[in-house]
């Protein structure tokens, strides 16, 4: 099946980036949000991200336009129905996930794939919920999507070999690199990237070593864009400790997902990061200060 008519639910940080990236492809995309100041706000991200790419000649005008006119915004998932595909980018909250999959097996063609871009929820649970777990697929894209290559297909028992090859056909064709990532807690790159910045916030906590000197380390030994600490001030302690205090309460016996005592009394304290101006660091804006 060819993947012609996309549909995107949330229209958040994610899914406006998911929502552009399908669109540029030649897909027709319908989004649908909760609230109408959240789409056009998400509609302004996704048209300010194209424009630019216009000014520098990424994109021609024509380009530009033609994409913006196979959008359509909605606020009823009725309005889904025929999609080949729908990608869920809602709020992080399992139950909320569930739910949404529970009504969209309802509503969508029996044929559609679903697939939820979630960070830290086994993607099986959403796929029985849905009715239809052969069809269902992880679909993890990274923070910015116009701009991050990337994308994890993640495969759970219940998948059919076919969902996952057209899966990884549609990441090929929104322009991104699909790797197959297994359903287990932060599929690859976060199961590999979380326990750094833990590691990273044990290694302060327990007086090893600076935060500079940690952040300078990872930079300069291991040529990361970024160090561990800025990293975490910069995806948020609240979006980190939650996603680890998930999979503590499932995995209580992997030491590797143990919050550090530090984490918790940060995000206690209001310091979240760049979001909020303090985290390990103080940020004025989207610079450290
Ligand atoms: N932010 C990241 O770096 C990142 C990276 C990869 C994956 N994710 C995952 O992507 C998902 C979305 O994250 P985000 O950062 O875009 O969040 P966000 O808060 O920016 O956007 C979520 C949007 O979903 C909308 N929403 C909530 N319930 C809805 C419903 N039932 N129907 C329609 N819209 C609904 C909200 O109004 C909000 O605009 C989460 O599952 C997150 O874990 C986030």
């Amino acid at each position: 099946m060819a993947i012609q008519k996309v549909g995107v639910v949330g229209c958040g940080l994610m899914g406006s980036g998911i929502a552009q990236v399908s669109a540029a492809a030649g897909s027709q995309v319908v989004v649908c949000e909760l609230a109408t100041e959240v789409l056009e706000k998400g509609f302004a991200r996704i048209e300010g991200s194209l424009r630019k790419l216009v000014s520098k000649e990424k994109l021609t005008a024509t380009q530009c336009e033609e994409t913006l006119a196979r959008f359509s915004k909605t606020q009823k998932l009725e309005d889904l129905a025929d999609c080949d595909l729908v990608i869920e980018a809602i709020t992080e909250n399992l139950e909320a996930k569930k739910s949404l999959f529970a009504s969209l097996g309802g509503i969508c063609k029996p044929e559609a794939i679903f697939a939820s871009n979630t960070s830290s929820f086994p993607i099986e649970e959403m796929a029985t919920a849905s009715g239809r777990p052969e069809r269902f697929v992880g679909l993890h894209f990274f923070n910015p999507v116009p701009l991050m290559k990337l994308v994890e297909v993640i495969r759970h028992e219940g998948v059919s070999s076919e969902v996952i090859e057209e899966a990884r056909a549609f990441g090929k064709a929104v322009g991104k690199v699909a790797i197959l990532a297994p359903d287990t807690p932060g599929f690859v790159v976060n199961r590999l990237l979380v326990p750094l910045l833990l590691e990273a916030v044990r290694m302060v906590e327990r007086g090893d070593a600076t935060v500079e000197d940690v952040d300078t380390g990872m930079t300069l030994g291991c040529g990361h864009p970024m160090g561990p600490i800025t990293l975490l001030d910069y995806v948020g302690l609240d979006t980190t400790l939650f996603i680890v205090e998930g999979w503590h309460a499932r995995y209580p016996d992997n030491p590797l997902f143990e919050p550090p005592a530090v984490l918790r009394s940060m995000v206690k304290d209001g310091k979240l990061g760049r979001k909020s101006g303090q985290g390990f660091y103080r940020w004025d804006g989207d610079k450290r200060a």
